[in-house]
């Protein structure tokens, strides 16, 4: 297994006109991305086989992409279809082309894979509740100066908020939390138990009835991260973020908020889209001091228990940079009390 072998989110579907051209680095590889004749997405290596220009600065004619420095064109299987200096003796051929890669879209994303030959067929995650009746969906997009695997395990981690968003989130009152972390077939689940409606600004609209919250966290490999709260009939909310691998220091991450809050649904959009976007500024810019730590020194952590779950994230990620499977790794559950 590779990290090649799964789709990544290169834009929303509705980013993609048809007359947009979009650049984007996944992977290390840079692609360009647009729209053939028939609408379906194309993505292509961002690089043209003639002297080496890029396609993403080129424009779009007919569902094909014209080259900006001399003009060759090529069609939505990356062959070369015209060449202008070749006047009327062009002739296409089979050999003049560029890597194509394949593309799908699902719940209002465009996906690419980055291989012709996976070591078996995944699908692209199915994002929860997606434009199911009765939820909401607001989706923001940031990129962490940091890799992976440390936005993947900033997203399901509790620890951190108390400090990183004070007051917004969460208070710091040192009350004790227990959770169960386990780690099976590729994905690792963390459920909350006693958790308070310590939630800071949130606590008076998200659980003015005192529910018991349901809060389970969620890593799917290699990149999926889901946060799940249930306090009650039209209280219930999604966090799923797809942290896109652009470069070893660079993650682009789609984060879709998915909430249920009954009659307040369209109400709260602008006011749960504000808050996310809130949020997460503060994480880019806490992730981003980790990387510059990292970068200097390496990682090199100590962890406490609460840290279980970043554990088994890496151990996980670590088994398909190694080109395993992860899901061959032991189930493994853990109890584990920490304080916040
Ligand atoms: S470099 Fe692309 S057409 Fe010449
Ligand atoms: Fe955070």
């Amino acid at each position: 297994m590779r990290f090649e072998d799964f789709w990544y989110v290169v834009c929303e579907s509705k980013q993609l006109k048809l007359k947009t051209i979009l650049q984007r680095t996944v992977l290390d590889e840079w692609l360009v991305v647009f729209r053939g004749d028939d609408g379906k997405a194309v993505v292509l290596r961002d690089r043209c086989m003639h002297r080496n220009s890029r396609l993403s600065h080129g424009k779009i004619c007919k569902g094909n992409i014209q080259c900006p420095y001399h003009g060759w064109v090529y069609d939505k299987t990356g062959k070369v279809v015209a060449v202008p200096a070749e006047g009327e003796n062009f002739q296409v051929t089979d050999a003049r082309r560029v890597l194509c890669y394949d593309t799908q879209e699902q719940d209002g994303y465009v996906y690419v894979r980055l291989t012709q030959k996976p070591s078996q067929e995944f699908a692209p995650f199915k994002m929860p509740c997606y434009k199911q009746p009765g939820w909401e969906t607001v989706r923001v997009i940031n990129r962490f100066r940091n890799n992976v695997t440390n936005c993947a395990e900033n997203f399901i981690d509790i620890p951190h908020t108390a400090s990183v968003h004070p007051g917004v989130f969460r208070t710091p009152c040192a009350s004790q939390l227990e959770m169960t972390v386990q780690r099976r077939n590729g994905s690792v689940f963390a459920s909350y138990r006693n958790e308070t409606t310590n939630l800071g600004w949130f606590t008076h609209f998200l659980n003015s009835q005192g529910y018991e919250i349901r809060h389970i966290d969620s890593f799917h490999m290699p990149n999926i991260t889901s946060v799940e709260y249930d306090m009650g009939t039209h209280r219930k909310l999604f966090i799923t973020s797809q942290s896109i691998p652009e470069a070893a220091d660079s993650t682009l991450v789609y984060t879709d908020v998915t909430f249920n809050y009954g009659i307040w649904n369209k109400l709260a959009r602008p006011f749960v889209k504000w808050t996310a976007q809130y949020i997460i500024r503060q994480d880019v810019a806490a992730l981003n001091i980790q990387w510059q730590v990292i970068e200097k020194y390496g990682s090199n952590f100590a962890n406490t228990p609460a840290d279980t779950i970043h554990i088994f994230v890496e151990s996980i990620r670590n088994k398909i940079a190694e080109g395993e499977d992860p899901r061959n790794l032991p189930e493994k559950s853990v109890e584990i009390k920490f304080w916040v």
